[in-house]
């Protein structure tokens, strides 16, 4: 069992599940709603937590009856919150998701104008006590700071970055982190849209450091300290329910994986198990699941 700290949002998520995608100016029933926690690194926690790792998450929260119900779920995942900032005032970032149950397609609408996580809320964390510290690749200057502080006080502690989408300055992160998660829409919106053509890119800039990424329902790519470029085919999943937070997932068993010293190659199928089991399954409740 290793301690985790996640940096980055909870949200609230109003998911409508609908039988198939509505036609714009449209309207539709939906099946049934579901309102939960979500947001990227604290699904990822959620996992991990469940992979038997104590799971600490740094973030902010708005004092209103939305954050309880993102708290209680936490909770029950055993996250502790103990390093989150909450504000007096405005909402927390809530997503409204439409789940296509024809075929576990997610779409969302995220809303958000809570401030985010502060390098100043970051500096109290005694970063010691942590085996692993995991970030998502937003709010970049304050991430940025996270990242050179952790590295200039605590060097040895291994720190990821998931790099889900373009935003202005992201690739400033790149020398901070020793393992960048990236996904699919982020390889293709690059100028080498190529998923090899990619790794090599960044292998090229960055030799040291482990490299993934995702390539959906294809399986994940990985760049090894000796440059080969591994892919692992995604392991089929023919029931599937629900795809929102698949990466998040798949982030998770990276961690797991590599925390366990496990090769690229390994890293990657188990990754990519953990993401098809997801898939099969609603919402993040992964008890029934097999390592
Ligand atoms: C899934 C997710 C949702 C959340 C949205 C935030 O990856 O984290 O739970 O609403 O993305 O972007």
């Amino acid at each position: 069992m290793a301690k985790i700290l996640g940096i980055g949002i909870a949200t609230l998520d109003i998911i409508n599940h609908v039988s198939d995608y509505p036609a714009e100016d449209s309207e539709i029933r939906a099946l049934k709603q579901t309102i939960c926690r979500g947001g990227n690194v604290t699904n990822t926690l959620t996992v991990l937590s469940q992979l038997d790792h104590q799971c600490y998450w740094g973030g902010t929260l708005a004092a209103e009856p939305d954050a309880d119900i993102i708290v209680k779920e936490l909770n029950h995942y055993s996250i502790d919150t103990r390093y989150v900032k909450k504000h007096s005032g405005g909402k927390v970032p809530t997503s409204y998701i439409l789940l296509n149950q024809s075929n576990g397609s997610r779409s969302i609408v995220h809303h958000r104008d809570l401030a985010e996580f502060s390098f100043q809320d970051f500096k109290i964390i005694p970063l010691h006590e942590f085996d692993w510290v995991h970030f998502e690749g937003r709010n970049i200057e304050q991430t940025c700071d996270m990242l050179k502080w952790l590295k200039s006080t605590h060097a040895a502690i291994p720190c990821s970055v998931e790099f889900e989408k373009h935003r202005p300055g992201v690739e400033s992160l790149y020398p901070y982190a020793d393992t960048l998660i990236f996904s699919k829409a982020y390889c293709q919106a690059s100028p080498a849209a190529d998923p090899e053509l990619f790794l090599a890119g960044m292998n090229k800039s960055y030799p040291q450091k482990t490299i993934l990424l995702s390539w959906g329902e294809k399986g994940a790519y990985a760049v090894s300290s000796n440059s080969d470029i591994i892919f692992s085919p995604a392991i089929e999943q023919p029931n599937i329910k629900d795809t929102l937070g698949a990466g998040d997932s798949f982030n998770a068993a990276v961690i797991d994986a590599l925390l366990a010293n496990n090769s690229l190659s390994k890293t990657l199928h188990s990754a990519n198990k953990l993401a098809s089991y997801k898939i099969s399954v609603r919402g993040f409740n992964i008890s029934q699941y097999v390592r």
